[in-house]
């Protein structure tokens, strides 16, 4: 995607890998709109960065998505990216049943598609436009304590293949962005201040670095994802993943 010049929707925007993203493509000379559910989050990010703007809006929701994007088209006709950073990641005991499932699959998988559904028609009009979708390392080797996310992550990589075939003769790009584990409060407090966890700042600048140099890059890999991103083609897949496992289980004992 050309990283200056756009109208850029950034769901999730009011916080971690969303808010960080938003800072960066207002500072290249993009207008910038973020949206979530917490109005008074979205304002203060807005508040410390003169130029944004947001919009409240719950990508689980249908009708919330259509009214909000029918609104957005007509307030920035110019709009050509979406970048899908509204997300949630819960933890579930399968021996209990999935507990989070709906909710996991409304946000991280129905809401970018659904909302895509809404936006393509209209990217489809402008001179150039994007799609970021944002699946995750545990796309391709799943974290077994939080297994509805992980399904919903594989998905929106599948996804973001059909999608990008699709467009492929149109001047949409399809970008997926696949973080490592960052330093976010995606699952709370211990993770925002997580040693083994990448710090935000070092993700985004990598991230920004590709965006700038690889403008057709299909996925927007750091050096520290590959390892999850690659590990099927590496070979010895079933003791990695049992192995990744182990070690996150046990991170977790005593908690
Ligand atoms: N941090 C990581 O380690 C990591 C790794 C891989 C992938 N990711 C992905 O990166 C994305 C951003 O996560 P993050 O780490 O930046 O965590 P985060 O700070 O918790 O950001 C998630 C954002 O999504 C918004 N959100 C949640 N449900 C929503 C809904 N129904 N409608 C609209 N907005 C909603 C939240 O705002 P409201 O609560 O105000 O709605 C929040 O601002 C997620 O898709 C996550 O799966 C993160």
């Amino acid at each position: 995607m050309e990283t200056t010049g756009n109208t850029i929707l950034v769901t999730g925007g009011g916080s971690g890998i969303g808010r960080a993203l938003a800072e960066a493509f207002l500072g290249l000379g993009n207008q910038v709109i973020i949206a979530g559910r917490r109005e008074s989050v979205l304002k203060q990010v807005v508040d410390a960065n003169p130029g944004m703007a947001y919009a409240v809006l719950d990508t689980s929701d249908a009708d919330d998505s259509k009214r909000v994007a029918e609104r957005l088209i007509v307030d920035y006709p110019k709009l050509n990216v979406v970048i899908h950073s509204a997300g949630i990641m819960r933890g579930e005991s399968l021996q209990s049943g999935a507990t989070e499932l709906e909710v996991t699959v409304a946000t991280n998988l129905v809401g970018p598609i659904r909302l895509d559904g809404l936006l393509v028609p209209h990217f489809l009009k402008q001179p150039h436009a994007a799609v970021v979708t944002v699946s995750s390392g545990l796309a391709f080797v799943p974290l077994a304590l939080t297994p509805s996310y992980c399904a919903t992550k594989a998905a929106v990589h599948s996804y973001s293949q059909s999608l990008r075939y699709q467009l492929k003769d149109t001047a949409i790009k399809v970008h997926e962005l696949v973080p490592p584990y960052v330093q976010t409060e995606l699952m709370g407090d211990r993770q925002l201040n997580d040693p083994h966890a990448m710090p935000l700042r070092d993700f985004i600048e990598e991230v920004m670095n590709i965006f700038q140099n690889s403008p057709d890059a299909e996925e927007i890999l750091v050096e520290r994802v590959k390892p999850l991103r690659f590990a099927e083609a590496n070979g010895g897949y079933a003791e990695f993943v049992r192995h990744f496992n182990d070690q996150m289980v046990a991170a977790r004992v005593g908690e």
